[in-house]
């Protein structure tokens, strides 16, 4: 009988065939607790016309024993097949057949059973099978055939329970497995296991790769007129695969890259061609690009459309326009802030006189301010006498209805000074201090300390000094005066300061108590209601 020359052929269960298989190589596996046999193929011999017997030989270690039904219960002999009832482990050894003056060595190896699978990995066939293609595995075994009870297929020691005794299918990735056959098989009533394994590796197609670009089928891609894009088509291919860009409708502004290539797996190539559009344009925009890869195998085509970008990235010339208009601002801003700082008078008191502003109804005091001019040896008629007694008076109470109390208009000579100044101080919401050359007194110091004290550390007052003729040493002044803020301290510059609307007179009413009043009462019918304090 004639038997495949090639190794794989001894094991051949994938090809149905009715030939009884003869072992033809001669290190032979065989595993613990499976019927087995050694055959001989008779085909090799010279000597066909022998008429003696063939006859088995094991060799152990005395040397060869001759093999009979009798050696043992477990083997059996017919012409040129020895039979294992089943095969153990310590059959392990070389074995041969005599034929005439020929022999035919085999060395049996068995395999000890694993306790945890159902196959021994040393007695697997292994199959590659591509993905695509047919997978079959057909449990067929022709030399146990005739007693094959019952055949069942198994994936990784699992009974497949929705094949019979055969599987045949497409191969894919998730076929890959051991797939084992059990032959129930049934000797003298006594049953007995053989089993096949073959270990199936699914591997990736080596000519039957379909093109496929990758990404999404439509492709939206943002865009600037006047700038340049880079179309990127991107796909998997077999080596012929073609990847091309159709661009016959174009402005004529969009030209293809070379392709590059890498080959990744068997048979499988990465691909990918730009197309580089120029100095984009409106006919650019909203027309189809189309990438398509093509092959035996079949074609694909994906689409690239641009579109004009919602917001594009700040380009150069905008970005220094930004810059300047983010300069001018600031620039603004300061501006805005100097003028705030430097008209902030005017500024405050016309936000008073919006708001209606009036800090004089909650307070309890009588006067909006103490005036004291501090000149006792004075002649009446001074300067700083008019300024105080006359000037402010006239514009604090006649145009801006404040109440004024000027002691040395008000008080009646004579009384306990002491205390009456003192209280009057408590009465005023500020102390205007009229300063000149030759302040000093002690009635003046008075006023003063105790408007000091009320300011400072009261917090009752708060001062304004009026400096009327040019004061160069302020040493005379307490101590405690130099602590108040410089700006309280209002210069009277003669020619200037007459007019309402000067600097000084603004400075004094932002220093004053924000009070609603008309401002342009009638000084006539002001003076008369004027209090005495
Ligand atoms: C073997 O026998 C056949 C006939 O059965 C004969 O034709 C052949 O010559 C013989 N060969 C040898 C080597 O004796
Ligand atoms: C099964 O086949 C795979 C792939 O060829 C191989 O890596 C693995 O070692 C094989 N297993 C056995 C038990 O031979
Ligand atoms: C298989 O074995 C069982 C039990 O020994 C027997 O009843 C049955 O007929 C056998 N089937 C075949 C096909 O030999
Ligand atoms: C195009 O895309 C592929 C896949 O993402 C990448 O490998 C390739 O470098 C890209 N080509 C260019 C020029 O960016
Ligand atoms: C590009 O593909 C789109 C569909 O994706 C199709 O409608 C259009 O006709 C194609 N254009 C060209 C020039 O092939």
């Amino acid at each position: 009988m004639r038997c495949g020359p090639r190794p794989w052929a001894l094991v051949v269960l994938m090809f149905k065939s009715t030939l009884e298989i003869c072992r033809i190589h001669s290190n032979i596996n065989a595993v613990e607790g499976e019927p087995f046999y050694l055959k001989y193929c008779s085909y090799l011999s010279e000597h066909k016309n022998e008429t003696a017997p063939p006859k088995w030989y094991r060799n152990v270690s005395h040397g060869p024993m001759e093999l009979s039904s009798h050696s043992s219960p477990r083997i059996t002999l017919h012409d040129y097949v020895l039979e294992f009832w089943p095969v153990e482990l310590d059959d392990s050894g070389p074995y041969f057949l005599q034929l005439g003056h020929h022999t035919h060595e085999w060395k049996l190896n068995v395999i000890r059973r694993s306790k945890d699978s159902c196959y021994a990995e040393k007695q697997v066939t292994s199959k590659t099978v591509e993905v695509g293609k047919t997978l079959l595995v057909r449990c067929e075994d022709s030399y146990y055939q005739k007693l094959v009870n019952r055949t069942s297929l198994y994936k990784n020691c699992k009974e497949m329970n929705d094949t019979s005794s055969s599987l045949k299918k497409n191969a894919e990735f998730k076929d890959q497995g051991y797939y084992t056959c059990m032959f129930i098989i049934h000797r003298n009533g006594k049953p007995f296991t053989v089993t096949k394994t073959y270990n199936i590796t699914i591997v990736e197609g080596h000519s039957n790769v379909v093109p496929a670009i990758l990404g999404e089928d439509l492709n939206h891609v943002g865009v600037e007129l006047g700038k340049d894009v880079e179309l990127n088509c991107s796909a998997v291919l077999n080596e012929k695969g073609l990847i091309y860009w159709d661009i016959h409708n174009d402005s004529g502004n969009a030209h293809e890259e070379k392709e590059t290539r890498h080959k990744s797996s068997k048979g499988k190539w990465s691909v990918s061609r730009i197309l580089k559009i120029e100095n984009i344009n409106e006919k650019n925009l909203n027309v189809f690009y189309n990438c398509t890869v093509f092959s035996e195998k079949g074609i694909d085509t994906k689409s690239f459309i641009l579109l004009k970008k919602d917001h594009p990235d700040i380009p150069g010339h905008v970005f220094t326009r930004g810059m300047i208009i983010a300069i001018w601002l600031s620039g603004a801003v300061v501006c805005l802030v100097i003028v705030g700082v430097i008209y902030r008078v005017d500024l405050a008191l016309f936000y008073r006189r919006f708001m209606g502003r009036d800090e004089t109804l909650t307070d309890g005091k009588t006067y909006d301010a103490f005036v004291s001019y501090l000149k006792e040896c004075q002649p009446e008629n001074g300067e700083e006498h008019s300024f105080a007694v006359e000037t402010l008076p006239r514009v604090l109470e006649g145009r801006f209805g404040y109440k004024l109390c000027i002691f040395e208009r008000d008080v009646v000579p004579g009384g306990a000074v002491v205390d009456e100044i003192h209280s009057l101080i408590e009465q005023s919401r500020r102390l205007i201090v009229v300063l000149s050359k030759s302040y000093m007194s002690n009635k003046v110091r008075y006023e003063l300390e105790s408007g000091l004290h009320e300011a400072l550390v009261e917090r009752k007052i708060k001062i304004i000094l009026i400096e009327f003729t040019p004061v160069n040493d302020f040493t005379f002044l307490p101590q405690s005066l130099k602590l108040l803020k410089s700006h309280r301290v209002l210069k009277w510059q003669a020619d200037k300061s007459r007019s309402y609307n000067s600097r000084f007179w603004k400075n004094l009413l932002y220093l004053m108590p924000a009070k609603t009043v008309n401002p342009y009462r009638e000084e006539s019918k002001v003076l008369p209601l004027l209090p005495h304090c």
